[in-house]
């Protein structure tokens, strides 16, 4: 198989992970004989320093033209003092909205390997296995007006909350496909004793409801959400829910695994080419030591293969080579128990290598 994919490494440790992951692919693409074709395009706030502009054009447009699209992270402290169009944040929200990728999925898998890296009980997450669907371009994130008002403009801050039904609808039946093929149950996360655009969301899931009689569903308000994902993980199948309570939601569900830099995620196009991603963000504390943990890049990759090139076998085999490197005992420092030795992200990334060597086909 040919491809081309957009690679976007950003700022931060975004580039170290994005390095590890394509390492990862070229080992993948020789022993399965595919030619992947990588254009390297700016975005964050290396573009910023480069373009005068968080997301080029000229990014837009590799973007467009690539079969998928490979990201590291964006942001840091040299940026956070620029205008809010010019923010690093800024050029990856504008190009979730650009190539409308509206479904974020972001799985979290607890490793039985892992389970002493979890600040959790070991019984309490042992055989964790959901998937958080993120609607990805609606919701606080990008209503209008979004605006500062008053003498000195520091007198108001208003953001504002929209939802459309089109926009609610289509996030919702992913999150029932999506557990169509895993086990069959799916929980709506809102906030409908408060919020008029969580109300709208639960109607919506109803009647979506109503498509999927072999699914079963609940709601359930975000607070108790955060609460049950600490009680009892294991309950979980599909989480569906808005932008902004999905965002912080994964990020808590990542420690289930043991670290943040363990959870991959994809963002679905409704139209072109779809984009992976880490959900973690550029670690300044950790950025250029080479102690990144790039192992949720690289799950990212194993998202990519089997979401946008249906290379499931090629997808399953480097998930083994992931589960392989974490059984024998190799921890970047987020992962590693005290007093235990760290590895690198290279050495992480050797040990992938390593262990797809032996899976041969
Ligand atoms: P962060 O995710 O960058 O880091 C939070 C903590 O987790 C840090 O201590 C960091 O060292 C650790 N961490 C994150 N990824 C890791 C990895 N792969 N291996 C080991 N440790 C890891 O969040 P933050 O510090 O709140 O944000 C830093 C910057 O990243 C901000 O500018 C923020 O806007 C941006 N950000 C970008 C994205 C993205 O590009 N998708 C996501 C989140 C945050
Ligand atoms: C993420 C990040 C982004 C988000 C930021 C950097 C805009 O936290 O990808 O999870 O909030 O979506
Ligand atoms: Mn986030």
């Amino acid at each position: 198989m040919k491809k081309t994919i957009a690679v976007l490494p950003g700022d931060g440790i975004g580039p170290e992970v994005v390095g590890s992951a394509l390492r990862v692919l070229d080992q993948l693409a020789e022993q399965f004989n595919h030619q992947f074709d990588y254009t390297f395009a700016d975005i964050g706030g290396c573009a910023v320093d480069q373009h005068e502009n968080p997301l080029p054009d000229q990014t837009l447009d590799v973007c467009r033209q690539s079969d998928a699209i490979i990201l590291g992270a964006v942001g840091g402290p040299k940026w956070d003092q620029l205008a809010p169009e010019m923010r690093p944040e800024k050029g990856l929200l504008k190009l979730r909205k650009e190539l409308q990728l509206f479904a974020n999925l972001r799985p979290v898998t607890c490793f039985e390997s892992l389970l002493d890296a979890s600040p959790l009980k070991p019984e309490r997450i042992k055989g964790v296995d959901f998937i958080i669907v993120r609607e990805l371009t609606g919701g606080i994130y990008f209503g209008e007006p979004r605006e500062r008002k008053g003498e000195g403009s520091d007198e108001l801050a208003i953001d504002t909350l929209t939802y459309t039904r089109h926009e609610i609808e289509r996030i919702v039946r992913k999150g029932f496909e999506l557990a169509q093929v895993r086990r069959g149950k799916v929980t709506s996360v809102d906030k409908a004793n408060v919020l008029e655009s969580s109300r709208l969301w639960r109607e919506v899931v109803e009647r979506v409801a109503a498509d999927y009689p072999d699914v079963s569903y609940e709601h359930m308000l975000v607070d108790n959400a955060a609460m049950q994902l600490i009680r009892q993980p294991a309950y979980f199948d599909v989480v569906v829910t808005e932008n902004m309570f999905g965002d912080i939601l994964s990020d808590e569900a990542s420690m289930l695994t043991g670290s943040l830099g363990m959870l991959p995620s994809a963002s679905l196009s409704a139209v072109g080419p779809s984009l992976y991603e880490p959900i973690h963000g550029s670690a300044p504390d950790i950025a250029g030591t080479n102690k990144a943990n790039p192992l949720a890049t690289i799950s990212s990759v194993a998202m990519l293969l089997k979401y946008e090139f249906g290379l499931e076998e090629e997808a399953r085999v480097l998930d083994e080579a992931v589960s392989a490197v974490l059984e024998s005992g190799v921890r970047t420092a987020d992962l590693a128990k005290e007093g235990e030795a760290q590895a690198s992200t290279d050495e992480v990334t050797d040990e992938v290598i390593k262990q797809l060597n032996h899976i041969r086909v």
